[in-house]
C-alpha cells in the first residue's frame, strides 16, 4: 500500500505523478510528466483539497485511505474542476458517501453536469469561512485562472494557501515534494510553459487574483502540479514569474518562428538572426515551426519581447504549420511585443499579405519593414533581412 508524505503535522500530501500521458491536453508535450497534487487535512474534521486524474484514482485512494488511517472524510475541497483535478469525485463519493463537498456556485453546476452530485453540496461565497478545528480555512473565489469556477484555499493557521492550478508546474515530484528538497529552478521553465500553454488567455483574471493574495501572509503555496513552495525566496520567486507573465512582460530577446519546406524561408530567419546578434541581442531563438512543438514556442514567446514570423506561401496561404501558431497566440491574447515578418513565394505571394493582417489585428508594435522573397534569396532580400533584424534590435534596445 502506498502512503501519503507529510509536510506537517496533520497535513499530507496524497497526490501521483503521471509518467505515462504523451500530450497534456492532448495538446502539450510532458516530456517530464506531470503531477496531479491533492493534499490532507487531518483535524476535528478532516479535509481534502482537490482529487486526482481518474487514471491514477487507484494510487491516490490508497493515500488517502493510508493518511485518513480508519478515520472518514468529512469534506473535499474544490478549488477547480477541470477533470485532471476533479476526476476522482465520483470514486470519492462512492467511498465516502457522507462526505460533504465544498465549492462555489459554479462548482455545483459543474460537480452536478460531470458527475451527477447535488447533494451534500456546501456553496461558499468569497471570503467564507470554514473551521476544521484548529485548522481554519478561508475561500478566495479567483475566476477564469483558467476556469470560471477556479478559487483558493487559505488556510489561516498555518498560512497554507491551496492555490488551483495557479504556481503550478508540468514535470513529476521525483521523491522530494517540498522546495526545500529539491533543485526547484529546474522547475521555473515548465512553470513558464505551464502558464504560457494553459492559463495564458488569462492574465488580466490572475492579475486579480494575484491582487486579492497579495493581503496574504504565504508560508505553502500548495498547486494542484509541482512542487510545493515553503521557501521565503522561492515563493517570492514564483509570485513574481506570475506577476510578470500575467502582465505581459517579456525579458530583451528574440523568438523567431518560421516555416520553411525547402529552406529559402530559414535563410531568410538566419539572416535576422545573424544581425540580431550582430546588434548585440543574446538571446535569440529560432523555432522551426514543424519540428518543435508549439508548446516550447508559446513558452518563449511569453519570455521575450521580440518576435519574428516567417512563412512560405502555401497554396495562397500561410504555411499551415504558421497559422497554427498565429491561433495559439491570438487565443492567448498576447500584447507588449514588437512584431516583424517575413515570407516568401515562388508564383503569387500571399504569406506576407496575411502575415500583415494578423499583425494589423494584432496588439504589437510592428517592427522594421516585412521582407518578402520571390524564390531565392536575392543581395536586396539579404539586406531587408539585416534591416529587419537591425530594426529589431533598435528597439529592444531602446528598452535597456
Ligand atoms: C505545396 C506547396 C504549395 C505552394 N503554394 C504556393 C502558392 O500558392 N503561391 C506561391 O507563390 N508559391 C507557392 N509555393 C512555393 C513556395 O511558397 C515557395 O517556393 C517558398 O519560397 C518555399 O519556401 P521554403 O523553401 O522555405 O519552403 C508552394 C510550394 C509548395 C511545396
Ligand atoms: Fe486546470
Ligand atoms: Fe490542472
Amino acid at each position: 500500500m502506498l502512503k501519503p508524505i507529510k509536510i506537517k503535522e496533520d497535513f499530507y500530501y496524497v497526490g501521483v505523478n503521471d509518467r505515462t500521458k504523451a500530450l497534456f491536453e492532448n495538446l502539450w508535450p510532458l516530456p517530464k510528466g506531470v503531477s496531479y497534487n491533492s493534499y490532507v487535512i487531518l483535524d476535528e474534521k478532516t479535509a481534502l483539497f482537490d482529487t486526482v486524474d481518474i487514471c491514477y484514482s487507484d494510487i491516490f485512494f490508497q493515500k488517502l485511505d493510508s493518511a485518513l488511517n480508519g478515520r472518514s472524510l468529512d469534506y473535499l475541497i474544490i478549488n477547480h474542476m477541470e477533470p485532471d483535478h476533479s476526476g476522482s469525485i465520483g470514486l470519492l463519493k462512492n467511498r465516502f458517501p457522507n462526505i460533504q463537498i465544498i465549492g462555489n456556485k459554479r462548482t455545483a453546476d459543474m460537480v452536478k453536469g460531470f458527475y451527477n452530485i447535488d447533494k451534500d453540496v456546501t456553496i461558499i461565497e468569497d471570503g467564507s469561512e470554514l473551521l476544521l478545528g484548529k485548522h481554519n480555512l478561508k475561500f478566495y473565489l479567483t475566476p477564469m485562472v483558467h476556469w470560471p469556477e477556479t478559487m483558493m484555499t487559505y488556510e489561516t493557521t498555518n498560512k497554507i494557501l491551496f492555490s488551483g492550478d495557479a504556481f503550478g508546474t508540468f514535470g513529476t515530484l521525483d521523491g522530494g515534494i517540498i522546495d526545500a528538497q529539491l533543485h526547484p529552478e529546474r522547475y521555473y521553465d515548465e512553470m513558464v510553459r505551464y502558464y504560457s500553454n494553459i492559463v495564458g488567455k488569462f492574465g488580466s483574471p490572475v492579475q486579480k487574483a494575484l491582487e486579492k493574495l497579495s493581503q496574504l501572509d504565504l508560508k505553502y503555496i500548495c498547486s494542484t502540479h509541482g512542487p510545493v513552495w515553503t521557501l521565503d525566496d522561492q515563493i517570492k520567486k514564483i509570485v513574481s514569474i506570475y506577476n510578470k507573465l500575467s502582465k505581459y512582460e517579456g525579458d530583451e530577446g528574440v523568438v523567431i518562428a518560421y516555416g520553411s519546406m525547402y529552406g529559402h524561408t530559414e535563410q531568410m530567419a538566419e539572416v535576422i538572426a545573424y544581425e540580431l546578434a550582430q546588434q548585440g541581442i543574446k538571446e535569440i531563438i529560432l523555432h522551426n515551426v514543424s519540428k518543435r512543438s508549439h508548446s516550447y514556442i508559446i513558452r518563449d514567446i511569453f519570455k521575450y519581447k521580440g518576435l519574428i514570423v516567417g512563412s512560405p506561401t502555401y497554396n495562397n496561404k500561410l504555411y499551415p504549420e504558421i497559422e497554427a501558431l498565429l491561433s495559439k497566440i491570438e487565443n492567448r491574447d498576447m500584447k507588449n511585443r514588437y512584431f516583424g515578418y517575413f515570407g516568401s513565394f515562388t508564383w503569387a505571394g500571399a504569406a506576407v499579405k496575411r502575415l500583415a493582417e494578423f499583425a494589423d489585428g494584432s496588439k504589437f508594435e510592428i517592427i522594421g519593414t516585412p521582407v518578402e522573397m520571390k524564390q531565392a534569396m536575392t543581395e536586396d532580400n539579404y539586406q531587408a533581412c539585416l534591416a529587419l533584424g537591425k530594426s529589431m534590435a533598435d528597439r529592444l534596445k531602446q528598452d535597456r
